[in-house]
């Protein structure tokens, strides 16, 4: 058995023991639990604790386990799997009263989060995020330009995925990474730190940033947590939550982000939206009237935010920035987010909806690296968002459109979005209720229409960027073809 203190693994007793204990719940109803460890063959106690539904555990490698204990860890290493086995089963019934408990499980329905994870345990979407290359480059860079604060520092990566950020901070000279993943992902990722040669510096810990236990506080975070319209997933909240493990002057990689909106002309997607609810105005489809349901179904289609990118000529004015600073943020600060704008409108026209990007910046000691999803810049799988107003609103140059954003999180793992905007010259009002968890993908039927006009065949290269990335996870509920860029060429029927 092996015990450790928060700052670092330090080894009581290496010796095999005879490990016999037994759990006893006696104290359930003070939600205290005792585990006893008796003596071994030889008559010596090796180690004796006090566990509660509080205690943090998680499994390590095939035999061990690591449990919180205060300010000290105790990594457990037992003789056979079966002592094993019997230890954690135990601890888990314990645990498993706690997890209920968790902040993750709280604030997310079951359905949801297994969706969510399954879709995240799948390589191909690890890939999919991978082959970003405007992001995976941009991490890349971001954490080697600022080596400094990774050498021979402790790094916690969280949601590591194939666990690639973790190797990054290992090049960046990091002493020690702990890669924590809630998907099934988490084996992939240890398959690769061990035939990288790397399990002496990455420990992969499979389970919630919200649930696991780590042996020691870091130096720095890094994750990937961004989601549509920075907000869906609800990811940036367990982003934050891992703070609870940052020494007091520790970093955050990415440090802050800025969600950036403007207002924006597009009288085609208007009437495209409308067309797409045409299908219920048949009054007789096999004999059957749907008319009666095709204002529902316009209310549905409008409540989708539309994800693809366009020309920034379509903007109306300036952009308002929101800035989200994840060194000082606190998880509840995103469970509502009301971002107020006044927009100077810089020409006339009729305004159809706001347009949504945001950027991350990794403020280092050497540098800070910027990763834009802006229209502006080379696309990334975030694409840019669009959200329509219900009834579009005219308004001339020099006017104002001013009204607010709010973002109310829900327990889908995503925000019901409330837009209001008003013309002040004219009074003129308009606004609309969307639903981001279920986004309007627009650019793959722009994808679809595109590739059939140009009659691609199989081996074509189809090289306009902006089509050159699946979705990440708006497609937790429905799949699509994947694109790589710019590694692998797609290939098309
Ligand atoms: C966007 S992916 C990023 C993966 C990887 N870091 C990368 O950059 O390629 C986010 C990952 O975080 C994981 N994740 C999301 N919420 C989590 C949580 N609360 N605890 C642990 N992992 C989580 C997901 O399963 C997913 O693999």
């Amino acid at each position: 058995m092996q015990t450790a203190s928060h700052a670092h693994l330090l080894t009581v007793a290496r010796m095999v023991v005879y490990l016999y204990f037994c759990l006893c719940f006696v104290f359930n109803f003070l939600k205290i639990s005792k585990v006893f460890f008796s003596p071994s063959a030889d008559g010596v106690c090796v180690f004796k604790c006090l566990v509660n539904r509080d205690t943090e555990y998680c499994r390590v490698g095939k035999e061990s386990v690591l449990i919180t204990l205060g300010y000290n860890s105790a990594l457990l290493q037992f003789k056979s799997h079966s002592e094993y086995s019997t230890f954690s089963n135990a601890l888990k019934r314990c645990w498993n009263q706690k997890k209920e408990h968790s902040v993750f499980n709280q604030r997310t329905e079951e359905a949801s989060a297994a969706q969510y994870f399954q879709f995240y345990g799948c390589l191909s979407q690890q890939q999919n995020m991978m082959q970003d290359f405007v992001r995976t480059a941009t991490y890349h860079r971001a954490i080697l330009q600022n080596h400094i604060d990774f050498k021979d520092k402790v790094v916690l990566d969280v949601g590591c995925g194939s666990g690639i950020l973790s190797f990054f901070a290992v090049q960046a000279g990091a002493r020690k990474v702990y890669a924590v993943e809630a998907s099934s992902v988490a084996k992939y990722a240890e398959i690769l730190v061990r035939s990288n040669n790397l399990s002496d510096k990455i420990m992969v810990l499979s389970g919630k940033i919200e649930e696991i236990s780590l042996p020691e506080n870091v130096d720095v975070v890094i994750s990937e947590p961004m989601g549509y319209m920075l907000f869906n997933e609800r990811m940036l909240e367990s982003y934050l939550h891992s703070k609870k493990w940052l020494k007091s002057n520790g970093m955050m990689f990415p440090t802050f982000s800025d969600i950036h909106l403007a207002p924006f002309s597009d009288e085609q997607l208007y009437m495209e939206h409308y067309s797409r609810a045409n299908f219920w105005y048949q009054q007789c489809f096999y004999g059957v009237n749907l008319s009666s349901l095709r204002s529902a179904a316009v209310d549905e289609y409008f409540r989708q935010p539309i994800v693809d990118t366009f020309d920034i000529r379509i903007l109306m004015a300036r952009t308002v920035k929101y800035t989200v600073n994840f060194t000082e943020a606190e998880e509840e600060d995103l469970h509502r987010v009301e971002i107020p704008f006044v927009f100077q409108m810089m020409q006339s026209g009729l305004i159809h909806g706001l347009a949504f990007w945001f950027d991350v910046a990794f403020v280092g000691s050497l540098v800070t690296v910027w990763l834009s999803t802006a229209p502006t810049e080379p696309l990334t799988h975030w694409y840019q968002v669009r959200c329509l107003l219900q009834t579009p609103l005219f308004a001339k140059e020099g006017e104002t459109l001013s009204g607010k954003v709010l973002f109310v999180a829900n327990k889908r793992q995503s925000y019901d979005i409330q837009i209001v905007a008003v013309v002040d010259q004219t009074g003129f009002k308009s606004g609309n209720i969307l639903d981001l968890k279920n986004p309007f993908f627009r650019y793959k039927v722009l994808l679809r229409l595109k590739m059939s006009a140009l009659k691609l065949s199989s081996n074509t290269v189809f090289c306009k960027q902006e089509h050159n990335y699946h979705n990440r996870s708006g497609d937790w509920l429905s799949a699509v073809p994947v694109v790589g860029a710019p590694n692998p060429l797609p290939q098309f029927p």
